[in-house]
């Protein structure tokens, strides 16, 4: 490799341009959106005012909130054609396969889909923040069969995902529950799936292709597909007592990594973890169960400890403790990345709008590792 050249594996530390939709403070712990902290937003606002904050320059007004969630009613209901996708599936795929194939189905039926110009990337963005939580729902009902449930353009998104997963209307707690994941969930700078989102867009492509990528990206479990995998190994462990030998086993495996902890910027505790460990806790003594609770205290005890003992900061992210807070809201393990999505569609369209406003397209190099100056042989004469 020449001298000149310095590797960022996994863009390590690159900054690949300036945006003004949220800053991470990962030693202070800070996530701010549009200058508001996370903690603020996530205690006062609800998902729809965070995402009009994150698609404009500041929190909306009253009247502009209302016009905004009118904005959004008549995008709430999917075709049925769509909708029809899901009962062409196997019950048990993975969820973001139905509905990675879903949302880019959607583009089909829009005649405007391939349009990249502000008004209409805005108009497809109302349409999947509206739509993510019906089909999301829709797909769940249908695998375990029963019939979708339409929304209700009254309610507010928080809700009407709740409603068109149960039928009945949610009660104010559950709603604001909701609403607090989905806020807490909405942006984070260029994680791998904001960052491919704006990359796919960097071609000028579709909203539809970018939305698409993104999805793929989230799935794994290194990124949103981490919450599912926590859950996996609280069912797995059982018990507080079988925590440390199975985190023990993790971390003596080569390359092992215990799911929910770790992030590539946060050196102390994600502020998001912060607040979703009190809704997990407040939910553990509600419902008079607090295994989850508990078994997800003991396992940041023993990362505490092991990782100290390292001099590492590897501390619980966003989708340790929203492990707990989804099961105990009774949501299916593989539904929580689905959950992810439903509230990260709000800051992928964020990046989509400010990729387009003044976009180059992204062409990293590789520092080329293979040989050089060979000689072609004709086939007949390669051993
Ligand atoms: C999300 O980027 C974002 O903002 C993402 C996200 C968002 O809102 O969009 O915050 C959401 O994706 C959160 C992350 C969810 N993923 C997981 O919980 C999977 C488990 N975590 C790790 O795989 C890891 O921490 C990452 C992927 C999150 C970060 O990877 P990095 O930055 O490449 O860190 P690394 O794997 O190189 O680890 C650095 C060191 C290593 O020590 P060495 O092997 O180099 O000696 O820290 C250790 C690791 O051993 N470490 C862990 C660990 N995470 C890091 N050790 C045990 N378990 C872990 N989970």
């Amino acid at each position: 490799m020449s001298d000149d050249v310095t590797l960022y594996r996994g863009l390590d530390g690159v900054h690949i341009d300036t945006s003004s939709i949220s800053s991470i403070d990962g030693l202070k712990g800070e996530l701010i959106y549009r200058g508001y902290d996370i903690t603020e937003l996530a205690d006062k606002a609800s998902f729809e005012e965070v995402t009009y904050l994150l698609w404009n320059d500041d929190l909306p007004t009253a009247a502009e909130l209302a016009a905004f969630k009118e904005s959004l009613k008549p995008h709430f209901e999917v075709r049925s054609d769509v909708l029809d996708l899901f009962r062409t599936m196997p019950d048990d795929i993975h969820p973001m396969h139905a509905l990675r194939t879903a949302a880019s189905a959607l583009a089909a039926f829009d005649a405007q889909a391939d349009g990249v110009g502000d008004d209409n990337v805005r108009r497809i963005g109302l349409s999947l923040l509206a739509k993510f939580p019906t089909l999301t729902a829709a797909f769940e009902r249908i695998r375990t069969g029963k019939g979708p449930i339409s929304p209700d353009p009254d309610l507010s998104i928080a809700g009407n995902f709740l409603y068109m997963l149960t039928g009945e209307k949610p009660t104010e707690a559950a709603t604001r529950t909701m609403d607090v994941a989905l806020v807490l969930h909405a942006e984070h700078g260029s994680n791998a799936s904001a960052f491919v989102a704006r990359a796919t867009a960097s071609t000028l492509t579709d909203v539809y292709s970018a939305i698409t990528a993104a999805m793929g990206c989230l799935k794994g479990p290194l990124h949103g597909g981490a919450n599912t995998a926590v859950m996996e190994a609280l069912e797995r462990v059982g018990s507080v007592e079988g925590v440390e030998e199975d985190i023990m086993n993790t971390l003596n495996s080569k390359g092992g990594r215990v799911m929910g902890f770790g992030h590539r910027v946060y050196r102390v505790l994600d502020p998001r973890a912060v607040i979703l460990k009190e809704v997990s806790h407040t939910l553990a003594e509600e419902s008079g169960d607090s295994k989850w609770f508990d078994m997800s205290l003991e396992m940041v005890r023993i990362m505490d400890r092991e990782m100290a003992k390292k001099g590492k900061e590897v501390k619980p992210n966003v989708d340790f403790f929203s492990a707990s807070v989804y099961r105990m809201l009774g949501f299916p393990k593989d539904m929580y990345t689905p959950i992810f999505a439903v509230a990260r569609i709000s800051g992928w369209m964020a990046h989509l709008f400010e990729q387009y406003s003044d976009n180059r397209i992204m062409r990293p190099r590789l520092v080329y590792s293979g040989p050089t100056g060979k000689t072609f042989s004709p086939v007949e004469e390669r051993s």
